[in-house]
């Protein structure tokens, strides 16, 4: 499928005004997406987890207007007004609007509430991008019905990208891949799908536990952060990687092999702060407590045996994965020893999700 897919012909329906709700979690990379090209097309593929707890809830309610010549439309997190939200989404619609060609015809009404603290330093735009595409999906939805639901699920997960390229994996599915890959058949730059080969026991239900490590602000936006991949001495290299530890993990996730998930797993979000630390300008997003808690990790899998890891976004906070059936242990250890490296002692516990879910 290409872009021209995405374009619409005349809808047979009209409609003049409604509400639809949306329910879309955010999603945690395996594999990073870091670095991309023109119009959001990533410059390696990636693979994440769909978190099930951590979620945007975003309600639209449009109503037809007089003059198309503008878009239209209010922002409200948790109720509050928030005009800082407005010059995002005005440029989402902006990149947006050669696909869903009724967004200057209705004024929208955008409500949205995470289930996370807003300054967690958790991006939500992962989830509210995701949310609201899936929201503005519905509304094409009522306007041509005969819209399946494959059609459906892709062009939300291709809108989501263009606000934000990690929305594209929090639409449905709960191992989700986005860039092309040639092991990987249906994958593509501009949208993604649902991990299409088999996947072992060890991996289901697999936990979540975020340790908030520093909940201010992230000194480099993750959009800067991509940009600095542009003439990046190692960038050529690091992108076959990501292609490489992708093949990987695929016999990782047939095989059941947990030391083989969390070697690639522990590598990819080093790599990616490593990328960061080597470019010009260059960032440390790690803080002291990121450490402390990465190494009573690495301890405590050597003293135990335990098959718990780590992996880091673009920003302090860490993410403790492991498998289900040690959630009693490691729990226990996340109390015991790291949550003392956490900023007021915070830390959300989630497991895998299944995707986005439509409010009725
Ligand atoms: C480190 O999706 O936030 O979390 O496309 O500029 O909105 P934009 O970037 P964003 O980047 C996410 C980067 C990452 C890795 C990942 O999620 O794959």
């Amino acid at each position: 499928m290409t872009e021209q897919d995405f374009i619409p012909k005349i809808y047979p329906k009209q409609v003049e005004n409604g509400s639809v709700t949306w329910k879309s979690p955010s999603n945690i990379a395996l594999v990073k997406y870091w670095g991309k090209k023109e119009n959001q097309i990533p410059a390696n593929p990636s693979i994440s987890f769909t978190l099930d707890g951590c979620n945007t809830t975003t309600t639209v309610n449009f109503s037809q207007k007089e003059s198309h010549q503008e878009y239209a439309f209010d922002v409200f997190l948790g109720g509050d007004l928030k005009e800082s939200f407005k010059p995002k989404i005005e440029t989402f619609f902006k990149r947006i609007n050669t696909y869903l060609p009724f967004l200057k015809e209705y004024y929208f009404k955008i409500d949205t509430v995470n289930t996370f603290p807003h300054s967690s330093g958790i991006a939500s735009s992962a989830s509210g991008m995701s949310a609201l595409a899936l929201c503005l999906m519905s509304i094409e939805k009522m306007l041509n019905p005969d819209i399946t639901e494959e059609y459906f699920n892709k062009k939300s997960s291709f809108l989501a990208r263009l606000g934000s390229g990690s929305a594209c994996r929090s639409i449905d599915g709960d191992l989700v891949v986005w860039g092309l890959h040639n092991e990987i058949e249906g994958s593509s730059d501009i949208f993604g799908i649902k991990y299409p080969f088999n996947v072992h026991e060890n991996f289901k239900n697999y936990q979540d536990t975020i340790l908030l490590v520093d909940k201010g602000e992230k000194p480099v936006s993750s959009t800067i952060g991509h940009g600095l991949m542009h003439n990046h001495p190692f960038a050529e290299q690091r992108f076959e990687q990501a292609h490489n530890n992708l093949s990987a993990l695929i016999d990782v996730f047939k095989t059941g092999d947990l030391n083989g998930f969390v070697n690639i797993v522990e590598s990819e979000a080093l790599t990616l702060h490593a990328m960061m630390m080597c470019s010009m300008p260059y960032f440390i997003l790690m803080k002291p407590n990121t450490l402390e808690i990465i190494n009573k990790i690495w301890s405590y899998r050597k003293e135990t045996g335990s098959k718990v890891c780590f992996t880091l976004d673009a920003g302090a906070n860490v993410h403790v994965l492991y498998p289900k059936a040690e959630i009693e242990q490691v729990v226990q250890f996340i109390k015991n020893e790291l949550v003392a490296h956490c900023e007021n002692g915070q830390y959300i516990c989630d497991q895998i999700g299944f995707g986005a879910k439509k409010i009725v």
